[in-house]
C-alpha cells in the first residue's frame, strides 16, 4: 500500500502456533503471523519503507533485526538497525531504500549475530518480489497464487512434544538438518494448479540442506531466473540444484495434465560423508501438485532479457577466500570479528573474488551482501547455464574453487560475506568488507 509513489510495509515479529504435526501445537516465530512473513512487493525505482516492530516474547534470543538478502542497498540499510544491536522486544526499527536492480525473487530474514540460525529455524523469513518494466513486459505467468507461486522450501526437526528442535541430537555436528520438509511453513503440502504453464518461484530457505528439485515423472521444465533475476534465455532441465539461500524460477507445462497429481521431489545426489550421515543427499517428495482446473497453455519464451557479462578485464584485482571447517569455521584462517574490517574495496570498482573450499566434508553456500554479481567459473567443471545470470549465493563443493566478478557500484559502508549454513555463519565463517 503506497502513497506518493512510495510503498510502506509494517512487519511485526511475533510468536505464534503452527500445527506442523496433527494435534500437536508447535511454537513458531513469524512476521504478521505464526510462521514466515508476508511477501513484500517492490518495484525498481520506487521508494520502500519497512517498519519492523519486535513483539517477540522476551528471551535470550528475542533481539532481532532485518536483512534484505540480495538487495543492493547502502551499508547502513543492509541490516536494520545493524548487525551488532538487534532491537529489543517492544522496540521498532525503520528501513528505507529504493531498489535499483533487475526484477528478481529476493528475501528477508533476521541477522542478529549468534541467533540468526535459531530465529530463521523458528520461522522468521519472507520473500520479496521485485518487479520492473522487463518483468511486466515478458509473456510469463504472473498471477500471484493463480499461475505464479512462491515456494519457500525448508527442513525442520520436531521434538517428541511437537516443539521445533534446533541443533539438538545432531551428534555434535555444527549444522542443522531436519527430516521434515515444509513448503511455505506447511508440512505435507499440496498445491492446486491450473492445467497450463505454471511459474514456480523457489527459495531454498533451509539452513544446510541442498535440494535437487525434479518432477516425479522426470519431465523437462525451464529455469528462467536465478538469485538476482532473469536468465538470458530459459534453460531446459530435468533437475535443479539449489543450495541454502539460493533461488530459481521455473516454468512447468501442465497443459496436458488436467485431473492428474504428481510430486515435486528432491532427488538423491552424492554428498560428502559427514553430510550424508546427517541425511543429506537422500531423495524425498517435497510437495504434491494437483492439476485441478483448466489453465492457459502458452509457449515458453525463446529468450528473456540480455544479461551482459561483466568482462574480466574490468576487474582491478583478484582476492582469494579460503573456507575451512576444521575446528572453528573460518575464512582465510580467521573467525568473524565484528570490530574487524577484512576487506576494503573502492566504490565503483570491479573485483574478482576466488572462493576455495578446502574442506573435504561439506559443501559451503557462500553469500556476499550488497546485491548481485556473476560467476565466472567453477574449477569443478563447466558453469551450468542456470548459473550464468545474476547471483548472490553459490555452492562451493569440497576442493572446488569458484570465481565471481563483482561491481561495487552504488554501495557504501559495511557489508558481510559468509557461509549461508547459518550455524557456520554463527560460528564465525563470516567476514566484513567496507566500500570506501
Ligand atoms: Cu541471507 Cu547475510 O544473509
Ligand atoms: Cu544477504
Ligand atoms: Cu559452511
Amino acid at each position: 500500500v503506497g502513497t506518493g509513489g512510495s510503498v510502506h510495509y509494517d512487519l511485526v515479529a511475533q510468536a505464534g502456533t503452527s500445527e506442523l504435526e496433527a494435534g500437536k501445537p508447535t511454537e513458531t516465530y513469524g512476521y504478521n503471523g505464526a510462521i514466515l512473513g508476508p511477501t513484500l512487493r517492490m518495484r525498481r525505482g520506487q521508494a520502500v519503507e519497512v517498519a519492523l516492530a519486535n513483539h517477540l516474547p522476551e528471551s535470550d534470543h528475542s533481539d532481532t533485526n532485518l536483512h534484505w538478502h540480495g538487495l543492493k542497498v547502502p551499508g547502513s540499510m543492509d541490516i536494520v538497525p545493524d548487525l551488532h544491536q538487534g532491537i529489543h522486544s517492544g522496540e521498532t526499527a525503520l528501513a528505507a531504500f529504493t531498489p535499483d536492480q533487475p526484477a528478481a525473487l529476493l528475501w528477508y530474514h533476521p541477522h542478529p549475530h549468534g541467533s540468526t540460525g535459531l530465529q530463521v529455524n523458528l520461522g522468521m523469513a519472507g520473500l520479496i518480489l521485485l518487479e520492473d518494466d522487463v518483468s511486466d513486459a515478458l509473456p510469463l505467468p504472473k498471477a500471484y497464487g493463480v499461475d505464479d507461486f512462491p515456494l519457500v522450501v525448508q527442513d525442520r526437526r520436531l521434538k517428541a512434544d511437537g516443539s521445533l528442535a534446533y541443533m539438538e541430537s545432531m551428534g555434535g555436528k555444527d549444522f542443522m538438518m531436519g527430516e521434515r520438509i515444509l513448503v511455505n511453513g506447511v508440512e505435507n503440502p499440496y498445491l492446486d494448479l491450473p492445467a497450463g504453464l505454471v511459474r514456480l518461484r523457489l527459495l531454498n530457505g533451509s539452513s544446510t540442506r541442498r535440494y535437487a528439485f525434479a518432477l516425479e515423472d522426470g519431465r523437462t521444465f525451464h529455469q528462467i531466473a536465478s538469485d538476482g533475476g532473469f536468465l538470458a534465455a530459459p534453460v531446459a532441465l530435468t533437475q535443479l540444484r539449489l543450495g541454502p539461500a539460493e533461488r530459481a524460477e521455473i516454468l512447468v507445462d501442465f497443459s496436458k495434465d488436467l485431473g492428474r497429481s504428481l510430486f515435486l521431489r528432491s532427488e538423491a545426489f552424492a554428498a560428502a560423508s559427514e553430510e550424508a550421515e546427517a541425511g543429506q543427499g537422500r531423495g524425498f517428495p517435497v510437495m504434491q501438485l494437483r492439476i485441478a482446473r483448466p489453465g492457459t497453455a502458452r509457449p515458453v519464451p525463446g529468450s528473456l532479457t540480455p544479461v551482459p557479462r561483466i568482462p574480466e578485464s574490468e576487474a582491478a584485482m583478484t582476492r582469494r577466500f579460503g573456507l575451512e571447517d576444521t575446528g572453528d569455521a573460518v575464512i582465510n584462517g580467521k573467525t568473524f570479528d565484528e570490530m574487524r574490517v577484512d576487506v576494503t574495496v573502492s566504490a565503483g570498482s570491479t573485483e574478482i573474488w576466488e572462493v576455495t573450499n578446502f574442506a573435504t566434508t561439506i559443501a559451503h553456500p557462500f553469500h556476499i551482501h550488497g546485491g548481485q554479481f556473476q560467476i565466472l567459473s567453477r574449477s569443478g567443471g563447466e558453469l551450468p547455464e542456470g548459473e550464468r545470470g545474476w547471483k548472490d549465493t553459490f555452492l562451493v563443493s569440497p576442493g572446488e574453487t569458484v570465481r565471481v566478478i563483482l561491481r561495487f557500484q552504488g554501495l557504501s559502508g559495511r557489508y558481510l560475506y559468509h557461509c549461508h549454513i547459518l550455524e557456520h555463519e554463527g560460528a564465525g565463517m563470516m567476514g566484513q568488507f567496507e566500500v570506501q
